[in-house]
């Protein structure tokens, strides 16, 4: 699908459909009202028969309405003017290009982005249709032999706007949405693949695949490699697996190397299993998606490299099988982090903070300025957020801010929980430095306490994507997210740095 943006009027383009907004309880929007005014009427009299009440996500397809140069006019319902919020805006362009693709259009112009949504600006409605839109015709096809019913027909997007001072800031933000959208399909595509396809070293050439489209820098340390770097945590989840384990280094750096870059450090367990401690047979499939914080980090770096931020971002990615076998690390082991601190593993299905902790500690040789790791951490985080929320854990106030107003932005919702000393004695070991599990009680901010434990020389955040990053039950798949958050993030971090 190719997007661009065109300033014009609503009533005098040519082509095979013209999208316009209807509030409820059945008012034009000025792109609806000038429709009407060369249809004669026609449009209005449509609403006053009651095939379209403008309520949020409703549409209705019209046929060679009189007057018009296009092949189709498209009402789409938003809602009450007043309280068209985020959402309302997002489902009604889902809406409309659900509608688009029943019909055999191949190019379509939407006058959407003129619709008033609270506190948004043209340039966030650009980029959330461009992102919308690309969900919309998103698919899953690369495992089946044969690819089931016809693909959308609509080809050519065109945004169009009424006012002609939007026009330059949208570009920007179209090339924005665009990125943001092709970061969370590469995201969703590795979260999506079979775990027998998508392994560690699978990980690491897909790595070493977006460094040579950007010409970035990519790095991947071998078993060995992270032995003599004393990572003894992370190769205690990787001995069940018959996998080798990696880790992966992605360097952006658009910006002179003297500046401090962000790191984003990505927990890519590609199966996990439990190990010893291990899980039960169900939904355990879904447990491929143990890898989907290394998929956004992968995700949003190509996303600002195809935007070329000026900014320095690397990418780690810890990656392993978590398995159980014959020489897989057992419940009361105790092993050595690189960071010099002992670990008793009591649940080897706690592995996500064994492998973090050491990608943690290797992410202090790059100086960084900020770190934030992503995780599908704890089943607590689904307990307590749902679906909705990623978790947010952060040893700085001012972090947490910046990345909650990014999430707010980016529509990829987040809600800080507490990193309180209070939960750190839940942790305790009687063999070792500490434990690995700090009990049922508060596991999404244990695990981030266990993080914290490695994390002293930097500013950090943790975010934890366990009921975000993929959906369950019929619509099983992979979300793309936290990509819109970390990229937004990072823009905002550009745009600072730029002024
Ligand atoms: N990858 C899981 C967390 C998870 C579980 C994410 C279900 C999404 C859905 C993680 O490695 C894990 O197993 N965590 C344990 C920790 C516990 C043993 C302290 C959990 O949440 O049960
Ligand atoms: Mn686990
Ligand atoms: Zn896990």
């Amino acid at each position: 699908m190719k997007f661009s943006i065109k300033n014009g009027n609503p009533e005098k383009q040519r082509g095979a459909c013209v999208a316009v907004g209807v509030f409820a309880p059945g008012k034009l929007t000025e792109a609806a009202e000038a429709m009407d005014k060369i249809a004669g009427g026609y449009i209005g009299s449509i609403l006053r028969s009651g095939d379209m009440k403008g309520k949020a996500g409703s549409t209705l397809v019209l046929h060679n309405v009189p007057g018009t140069l296009c092949e189709r006019v498209l009402l789409v319902g938003l809602g009450k003017e007043q309280e068209i919020n985020d959402k309302a805006y997002r489902d009604a362009v889902l809406a409309a290009f659900k509608a688009l693709h029943e019909t055999g259009a191949t190019d379509a112009t939407l006058f959407l982005t003129d619709v008033p949504v609270k506190e948004r600006d043209a340039a966030w409605k650009v980029s959330q249709a461009v992102i919308v839109a690309m969900e919309s015709i998103y698919r899953f096809d690369r495992l089946k032999s044969k690819t089931e019913g016809a693909k959308p027909h609509l080809r050519k997007v065109t945004l169009g706007t009424t006012s002609r001072a939007e026009l330059a800031v949208s570009e920007e933000s179209l090339r924005q949405g665009l990125a943001i959208a092709d970061g969370m399909n590469l995201a969703k595509n590795l979260g999506n693949l079979a775990p027998n396809f998508c392994t560690p070293t699978y990980l690491a050439e897909q790595a070493v695949s977006i460094a040579r489209t950007y010409k970035l820098k990519a790095t991947v340390l071998e078993q060995k490699d992270m032995e003599k770097l004393g990572m003894g945590s992370l190769l205690a989840v990787a001995r069940g697996s018959r996998q080798p384990a990696k880790l992966i280094a992605l360097e952006y750096w658009g910006q002179a190397k003297k500046e401090k870059p962000v790191v984003l450090v990505g927990k890519g367990i590609t199966f996990d299993t439990g190990g010893i401690s291990l899980k039960p047979a169900a939904e355990m499939d879904e447990m491929k998606y143990d890898m989907c914080g290394a998929a956004s980090v992968l995700g949003t770096i190509s996303a600002i490299a195809q935007m070329r931020l000026p900014l320095n971002v690397i990418g780690i990615i810890p990656t392993t099988e978590n398995m159980p076998g014959g020489n897989a690390t057992k419940p009361g082991d105790v092993v050595t982090s690189m960071s010099g601190q002992t670990i008793e593993i009591l649940n080897t299905d706690a592995e996500g903070r064994l492998i973090l902790c050491d990608a943690l500690t290797y992410a202090e040789r790059y100086e960084p300025d900020t770190v934030i790791d992503i995780a599908t951490l704890t089943g607590a985080c689904v307990i307590a957020l749902g679906h909705v929320a990623s978790g947010l854990l952060s040893n700085d106030d001012k972090l947490a801010e910046e990345l909650l107003r990014a999430s707010g932005r980016a529509a990829d919702p987040a809600w800080r929980l507490p990193l309180w000393d209070d939960y750190q004695e839940q942790l305790k070991s009687n063999f070792a430095d500490i434990a690995n599990i700090g009990g049922r009680a508060g596991g999404t901010i244990t695990a981030a306490c266990f993080l914290s434990r490695f994390t002293r020389k930097y500013r950090w955040a943790h975010l934890d994507i366990a009921g975000t990053a993929w959906k369950s039950g019929k619509e099983k798949g992979a979300t793309g997210r936290p990509v819109p958050l970390l990229t937004q993030f990072l823009i905002g971090r550009a745009a600072k740095k730029g002024r």
